[in-house]
This record gives C-alpha cells, structure tokens and sequence, in this order.
C-alpha cells in the first residue's frame, strides 16, 4: 500500500485541506416555500465541518424556476434571501477549517414536474427511465425534447445558481453530471438520442456538458473551484451502464479534462468494484485518463476502505456514513470496527427528524 494518506493535507487549488474526506452530496428535501433548507440541515452540515470535515458539499441545488426540480422541497440559490440563509452556514463551516461547496443541478427526465412552477419536464430526447419513479408510484412523465432556447435557458439557470454561490461565499462550485440527471442524460446513449449537434458521437454528447462548464467558468472568481461529479449508474434504471464500454467513458473524461475544472468527483455504488468488464475499478479508469484530482465515493464506510479507495483517488467523499454518524472521522482515525449502512438507513435524510 501506498503512504498513509487519509489524515494528511491536499492542496486543491489554492485550497489547503486538513485531510482527504469529504461530506458527499446529500438532498434532505427540507426547504420550505422560500427554497431555503431547514436550519436543522444546516447545522447538519456545519457539524460535520466541526468533527473534521475538509470538504462539505452541499445537497443539489435546483438550477432554475422552471423544469430543473426533480424532488419536493429541494432548494434554490437564486434570491438574495436564499443567499443570506447560505451565506451564514458556509462562514460557520469555514470558522471550522473546511471548505464549502455547492453542488447544482438539474433533474431532466428525472421529473416531478408537478414541484416546478412551469409543470414541464424537458431531457435531450423524448424518453423516459422504464421505471417508475419510486416516490410517485407513477411513470415519469414524457419530457419535451429540449430546443436550443430550452438549452440555452437551462445553462443560464446553472449560472444565475452559481452566482447565488458566488455571493453566499462558497469556495466551490459543482455541476452535477452523475446519477442520471440532466447533464448525465447527455452524456449518455442510453438517454440521448439526439441527432443534432448535441446528440450521436461522444463529443456531441458531451457538448452540452461543455457548454455548461464553459458558461459557469465565465462568472467565477479566479479563486472558485469547480468541480464535475460523474457516474456509470442513475437513480432510475439502476442497473444500466449509461456508458458503453470504458474507452466511450475514458473518452467522456478525457474531454473533461480539457475543461477549466479543478477535480473530477467520481460516484460509485461501490469504489472497489470492476467496471465495464475491465479488471480496473471506477477511479484506476478514471485516473487513466485524467491527471485532475480524483474523488470517490461509494461504499467507503471504515478506515479500511478508506485507505484502499484513496490508492487511486486524492479525495474520499462518503454519503451514508457521514450522514448517520456524526462521529465517524473520529471513528475512522481511531480505527473503530464499523459496518456498512444500507441505502433504507438514509431515508431519515428525508423526515423531519433532526440527524446529530
Ligand atoms: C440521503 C442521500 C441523498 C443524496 N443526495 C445526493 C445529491 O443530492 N447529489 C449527489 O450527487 N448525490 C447524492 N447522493 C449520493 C451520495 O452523494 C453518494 O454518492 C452515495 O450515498 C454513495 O456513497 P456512500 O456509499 O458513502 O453512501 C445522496 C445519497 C444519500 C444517502
């Protein structure tokens, strides 16, 4: 094995991190009308900066007022309200040494378009996931294939997001390209059936994802981060690999490496697993195409796993374990035998049971 990482500095950017772990991004679903979270989320977050954090990222946050909402009470960063509500979590969570970033999305066809004032789901192409969104019960609805205008409407939403980010003092921005969702539905053949500019060869796939990445870039500080969160899997159709073979994802990440970005945040349903029939997990092909920092993240839940994960990656982010155990970096540095969670354990993430 390699040095012992975990609990040693990395500098990302002009950013010194205490250590290598990360609070993923986690949606509770708890904004009221206002698009602005419970405080009880809040203090969530600047918990786990106070129990050593490096990086908090927050819940994907909706990028527009229009078709970007895929959840109930998801929130917004766009009215200078929202902004203050932010802005007093990410100057706690820097009182604590850690850094904050927002992570942005939009859903797609990954759509409740009752949630979103306009009632309207639009993806890349006509088509749904084949199952049933599991909160409704019911089909997902059949979105409109996007105009250019829809396009270019929708990249204003991410910027006008990034902007509330900018304003509410985040160190960092990330655009949500995994799991399924908008920018995810591009990229991949399984969603995309485009024949336009946007649609067919991987270049074509990827520009939408370009030109987001491009148009936030734009309005960010020199200093800002901005980071990209990819994935093989989506929330619906699970087991799908949205990427045809390794060389069309190495391909995607190659592309994504000649973009103004600071990291590639990788999401697994577990890091160690062997991807497109390859003997290399998610992280070894990424890393081959990449010499961006590295995050992953996906079924890391003790120090073990820990160490083994960052062998390929520079950052470690975990979800379940972060989010029902207040302790668990001190858990981790002590060595402390823990188990896994299962993803049903998560589900208080979304009551109104305040989380430790
Ligand atoms: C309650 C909950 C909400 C999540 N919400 C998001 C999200 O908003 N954005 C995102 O990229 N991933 C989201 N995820 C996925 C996590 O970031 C992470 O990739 C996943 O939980 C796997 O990591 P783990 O094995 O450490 O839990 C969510 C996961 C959970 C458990």
């Amino acid at each position: 094995m390699k040095k012992d990482l975990l609990f040693t500095e990395f500098n990302l950017k002009n950013h010194k991190l205490k250590n290598r772990i990360g609070v993923a991004p986690m949606t509770r679903m708890s904004a009221g009308e206002d698009g602005i979270p419970r405080q009880d989320v809040f203090d969530f977050l600047i918990r786990r900066a106070e129990n050593g954090a490096s990086i908090i990222y927050t819940e994907a946050i909706v990028t527009d007022y229009e078709s970007a909402q895929g959840y109930p009470k998801q929130s917004r960063l766009l009215t200078q309200r929202q902004i203050d509500a932010w802005k007093s979590v990410v100057e706690k969570i820097h009182n604590e040494g850690a850094i904050a970033i927002m992570q942005m999305f939009h859903c797609g066809r990954m759509a409740w378009a009752e949630v979103n004032p306009a009632n309207r789901a639009i993806a890349p192409s006509s088509n749904t996931p084949t199952q049933e969104n599991p909160l409704t019960g019911a089909p997902y609805p059949v979105p409109d294939s996007m105009s250019q205008f829809d396009i270019e409407h929708v990249i204003s939403g991410f910027v006008e997001t990034a902007r509330g980010a900018v304003a509410a003092g985040f160190d960092g921005i990330e655009i949500h390209g995994a799991h399924g969702y908008l920018i995810n539905q591009f990229l991949s053949s399984y969603s995309n059936k485009r024949t336009d500019k946007y649609g067919g060869s991987v270049e074509n796939r990827y520009r939408f994802a370009h030109e987001v990445i491009q148009a936030v870039h734009q309005i960010l500080p020199e200093d800002c981060l901005l980071t990209f969160r990819i994935s093989n899997w989506g929330i619906a159709d699970m087991d799908v690999s949205l990427f045809d073979s390794a060389a069309e994802y190495q391909g995607m990440i190659t592309l994504l490496s000649q973009e103004p970005i600071d990291a590639i945040s990788v999401s697994t349903y577990g890091f160690s697993q062997k991807a497109f029939g390859t003997d290399k997990n998610m992280t070894q092909l990424t890393r081959e195409a990449t010499e961006l920092p590295l995050m992953i993240c996906g079924g890391i839940f003790d120090r073990a796993t820990a160490d083994e994960a960052l062998q390929d990656a520079d950052l470690i982010l975990s979800g379940k374990s972060l989010l029902l155990n207040p302790d668990w970096i001190d858990d981790v540095r002590a060595n402390k035998f823990m188990e896994r969670y299962e993803s049903e354990a998560a589900n208080v993430a979304y009551t109104s049971e305040p989380l430790r």
